[in-house]
């Protein structure tokens, strides 16, 4: 990637929108407005329908009533909230406490651990490097976990004291998690269980990511967003919000559908990788953050993918003459790579890959 005047790679210098947010400014740049077809309420969308939620799956129930719960979650949301999912409540907040102190840092420390675009590790404000995109409201920090040769240690903070060990020991918890669902996953999809995991090369190679979004207060959040629509390009997301502040939209039959989020639950949602390999069974659903005047919010979505030099392709138990292969095989290497260059606003490859697009939902963006 050729080197852009700027800062570390980005087109233009960086700016972090938790300083913008704490300089007290009545209103936000012209850089951060979105068109009014893309703002949060924006009329020309059926919008916020009132008493519908994401699926609420309990994953202490029979594994067969888990993964008929989760296999239809897949399929009409993309997205469910899992409940008794086995990983400590304290050990959630000590990972919310320990980011948290992170984006409660003097400036000049978090800017050392500035990212750039050749990795996306470390402190970042923007996705995508077109000039004079809009950018998201919203800071946030990026690491990958797994498998050990991407993991960089000089690349995560070293304060809080505790963030590192916190943040081990959680990625760790929530990747045994990721193992069980996809076992859930393929057991309601009707294959052996194993074979989803399988498809993503095994347990040891897969990879883990950890993104820690940040978005600060904003003085105008009917004119922004946290995060612009996008669909998540790896194989599944298991995000932690905050209990209290609301913001995460997921679309549901062309609405935004306001996510309420179930203390202590995750939100587990299928990634573009996922619905490669069930042929499109399942889907990988556009989702969106809105912001608000009054709090800031933070959240920790953990990418599991697959192994990232093995091509991806639909699984051959769910291919049929009437239900042909709709992606031809590609390696998360590449699929990202595709994405990263195309920053923010590129559509998704996974609807470009399809031979049958039109059964397939459009997605927008990435954040990977
Ligand atoms: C993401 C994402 C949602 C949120 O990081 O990919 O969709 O609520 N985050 O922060
Ligand atoms: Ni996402």
């Amino acid at each position: 990637m050729a080197e852009a005047a700027g800062d570390g790679g980005w087109p233009e210098p960086v700016v972090r929108v938790q300083a913008l947010s704490e300089s007290g400014a009545a209103t936000i740049p012209d850089r951060y407005v979105r068109p009014e077809t893309e703002r949060p309420s924006s009329s020309s969308e059926a919008n916020a329908v009132a008493n519908i939620n994401i699926p609420v799956v309990d994953m202490s129930s029979s594994p067969g009533t888990a993964a008929a719960a989760v296999a239809e979650a897949c399929r009409e949301w993309g997205f469910f909230q899992a409940v008794n999912h086995g990983v400590p409540a304290a050990l959630l907040r000590r990972a919310r406490g320990v980011w948290r102190g992170f984006f409660q840092q003097p400036m000049e420390v978090k800017q050392r651990y500035g990212n750039s675009p050749a990795t996306y590790e470390g402190y970042g404000s923007r996705l995508g490097v077109d000039k004079g995109a809009i950018l998201d409201w919203g800071d946030y920090y990026f690491l990958h976990v797994r498998p050990p040769h991407l993991l960089s240690p000089h690349k995560w903070p070293h304060l809080p004291p505790d963030l590192r060990e916190t943040t081990t020991e959680y990625s760790e918890e929530v990747r045994r998690l990721c193992e069980r669902l996809m076992a859930v996953m393929a057991v309601g999809l009707g294959v052996e269980e194993g074979r989803l995991q399988e498809a993503f090369g095994g347990g040891e190679g897969a990879g883990v990511c950890v993104r820690v979004n940040y978005y600060p207060r904003c003085p105008q959040p009917d004119l922004t967003l946290g995060l612009s629509s996008h669909s998540d390009p790896g194989g599944m997301t298991v995000l932690l919000v905050d209990d209290r502040v609301k913001g995460l939209q997921v679309r549901h039959t062309g609405a935004w559908v306001t996510v309420d989020p179930v203390p202590g639950a995750f939100i587990v949602n299928v990634g573009d990788q996922i619905q490669v390999v069930t042929n499109a069974l399942y889907r990988s659903v556009e989702h969106r953050v809105v912001v608000n005047a009054a709090e800031e919010r933070l959240s920790i979505a953990t990418f599991y993918n697959p192994r990232s030099d093995l091509p991806v392709a639909p699984l051959p138990e769910l291919v049929s003459p009437e239900r042909p292969p709709l992606y031809s095989p590609m390696t998360f290497d590449d699929y990202r790579l595709y994405i990263r260059r195309n920053g923010p606003r590129g559509k998704s490859q996974v609807d470009r890959l399809a031979a049958a697009a039109a059964t397939i939902p459009n997605s927008t963006t990435t954040t990977q």
